[in-house]
């Protein structure tokens, strides 16, 4: 009995955590977007279809088995095992596959507007935006913004290893391979910010690449990558001025860019507009000074395997300068 209680309640709390897990900015049961509403409707008619299937056949063996536990004639069994076996399943299949493939073309349905080109780098996201007609590249890192209401063409692509472009809040999943260009399309509808995470194992830090993709009104969006297209303003701040020399004499330059500046650059994340992200190191820290600063002193601690080195040489007044520098960079 007393076990049989707490099965009950222990099924009970995993009922409740699993269903609040159903919520959130990552999460493809509360969709924002349009790709992501067709993709939770099959998802839910799957699920109610093999509820109902589920219970269907169990009812029929307690029935057969706990109800009526007689030998069938020989007609009623042939007739259950052609009819439960071979004619039901290939009807709802068959009308499973037909309603899968109806929603296929408007998941690859093409985007328009300005393209984003979003790259799987080693645990970190390229991303280039191209307005339409432009010949270069607006560049930026570690996060997408994209205007609501529109579909956006997405390019994904990928630098050493696969990698998997996911925002389950606004579509499905879409594989990023070396050599190759894949094409997704988005249609986000509601505003807000959504979390995306890499989708396939792509090594030591696999689960620590994520990404928050920001959902804008249209004309906050245009705002906002006019903004992003600007080079880096001057450092403001006397800290900031130590900072930026920091960051030359350090080299920081060699892998990073810093549009408008000396540092050109690409191996790691554009850092132009570093501060305005709503995270830092592919979604895993908060921006925020502490944050930055752990981050630069030893990156491997946070993500393994990740290519930066450690700078836990620099003397603690010249980080704090460091980070005043890279948080002026909005
Ligand atoms: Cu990138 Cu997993």
């Amino acid at each position: 009995m007393i076990a049989r209680r707490a099965f009950g309640v222990i099924g009970l709390g995993a009922l409740t955590l699993s269903l609040a897990a159903c919520d959130g900015p990552q999460s493809a049961l509360s969709p924002g977007g349009r790709d992501a509403d067709v993709l939770a409707s099959l998802f839910w008619i799957m699920l109610i279809g093999a509820v109902a299937i589920w219970l269907l056949i169990n009812g029929l063996f307690f029935f057969l088995t706990r109800i009526r536990p007689r030998a069938m004639p020989r007609r009623a069994a042939e007739a259950l095992i052609i009819g439960g076996g071979i004619v039901f399943p290939t009807i709802v299949v068959a009308g499973l596959l037909t309603y899968g493939l109806s929603i296929m073309p408007d998941q690859r349905a093409v985007g328009k507007g300005t393209r984003i080109e979003v790259v799987g780098e080693q645990w970190w996201w390229r991303v280039h935006y191209w307005p339409e007609g432009a010949d270069e590249p607006i560049v930026a890192a570690n996060e997408i913004r994209l205007p609501a209401g529109t579909r956006s063409e997405i390019t994904l692509k990928a630098a050493r290893v696969i990698h998997s472009f996911w925002i389950p809040g606004l579509g499905g999943k879409t594989d990023m391979i070396p050599g190759r260009v894949n094409r997704m399309s988005l249609e986000p509808t509601e505003t807000g910010t959504y979390r995306g995470q890499c989708a396939e194992f792509c090594g030591d830090s696999h689960a620590l690449m994520a990404l928050n993709a920001v959902v804008l009104r249209p004309e906050s969006f245009d705002a906002w990558l006019g903004r992003i297209a600007r080079p880096a303003g001057p450092p403001e701040t006397e800290l900031a001025r130590k900072g930026a020399a920091v960051f030359l004499s350090e080299g920081c330059g060699a892998c990073h860019a810093i549009r408008g500046t000396a540092a050109a650059g690409r191996l790691g994340p554009d850092l132009t507009h570093l501060a305005s992200r709503t995270s830092l190191a592919a979604g895993i820290l908060d921006m925020t000074p502490e944050a930055l600063a752990a981050w630069i002193t030893d990156p491997d601690a946070i993500k393994p395997g990740a290519r930066m080195p450690g700078y836990d040489h620099l003397a603690q007044a010249e980080m704090t300068a460091l980070v005043a520098y890279l948080e002026g960079l909005e």
